[in-house]
């Protein structure tokens, strides 16, 4: 790691860090260079108390590779890689599941990043699992039985989903099958990671029995979910998330209704998921 300024504190033993001692509005190259690395071994990262515009927002996180335009229109007078999260009052929040974003996608985005505006009073937690740590506590015969392993992603409707695509958009995706590794690699160091995601998203595994495949993932997603693989982000004004969005999952806690929620949110561009190379 560079030598900088910057404080880390793991927030478990095995993922997640806030860190401290910086002003995302001015970094120096060390820092930047230390933030990447805790990212990379972290999974996620937070930072407290940073004022920031959505501008800033977005150019920060050119650290992490080239923020995605994925708003039909700007929202608020944000730049157009500044997206919103945002429920409204007395609207439910529907998405209160484990999973990934994008994954139905030949290349989903590999860094997502969250930065608030409007929280209830308490309540709207996030929590974050690392697919990485879920591989590693995986037992060695599912490890080898699931080495050589695809699966099909494919999109369904979701709450925010709906607002993000027009009609035409969203009937083409749904036809779309994707492809992915079950266990897929991470190059950044050299990790592998069980690639799984919601039911929603992840439909069967290429070339298995249905009832077999429907097992299998059944298992594999309730192993992520062992609270050893994951955290939770309380969050407070000012908060601000990067996370790897393609060696995560994510639940966002819907317990505040009917109060208002919203929240900046900067994606970078997709990559493919890479499989394990051969030895
Ligand atoms: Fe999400």
């Amino acid at each position: 790691m560079a030598v900088s300024s910057i404080t880390v504190r793991p927030i478990t033993p095995l993922q997640g860090a806030e860190i401290g001692g910086v002003d995302l509005n001015d970094l120096t190259p060390a820092q930047e260079a230390d933030i990447c690395q805790v990212l990379t071994d972290r999974k996620a990262i937070v930072f407290r108390d940073q004022k920031i515009s959505p501008e800033r927002f977005a150019m920060f996180m050119h650290l992490f590779g080239k923020p995605v335009d994925e708003d039909l229109e700007p929202i608020d007078g944000n730049p157009r890689n500044v997206g919103v999260i945002h429920i409204r009052a007395n609207e439910k929040q529907t998405i209160n599941f484990w999973h990934m974003d994008h994954s139905f996608r030949a290349d989903p985005a590999p860094k997502l990043a969250l930065y608030t505006k409007t929280l209830p009073e308490c309540g709207g937690d996030t929590l974050f699992a690392s697919l990485e740590s879920a591989y590693d506590g995986l037992s060695d015969e599912m490890k080898e039985r699931i080495a050589p392993l695809w699966a099909i992603h494919q999109v369904r409707p979701t709450q925010n989903s709906r607002r993000r695509y027009t009609d035409a958009e969203f009937q083409a995706m749904m036809e779309r099958k994707t492809r992915h590794p079950l266990v897929g690699w991470n190059p950044e160091n050299g990790r592998k990671f069980l690639f799984v995601n919601t039911p929603v998203y992840l439909r069967y595994v290429d070339g298995m029995d249905p009832a077999e495949s429907e097992a299998l993932l059944d298992e594999l997603y309730r192993h992520v979910q062992r609270p050893e693989y994951s955290f939770r982000l309380v969050w407070r004004p000012d908060t601000l998330v990067v996370w790897e969005n393609a060696h995560c999952l994510h639940y966002p806690v819907a317990d505040y209704f009917p109060h208002e929620r919203k929240l900046l949110r900067v994606a970078i561009t997709g990559e493919p998921i890479a499989a394990v190379p051969a030895p």
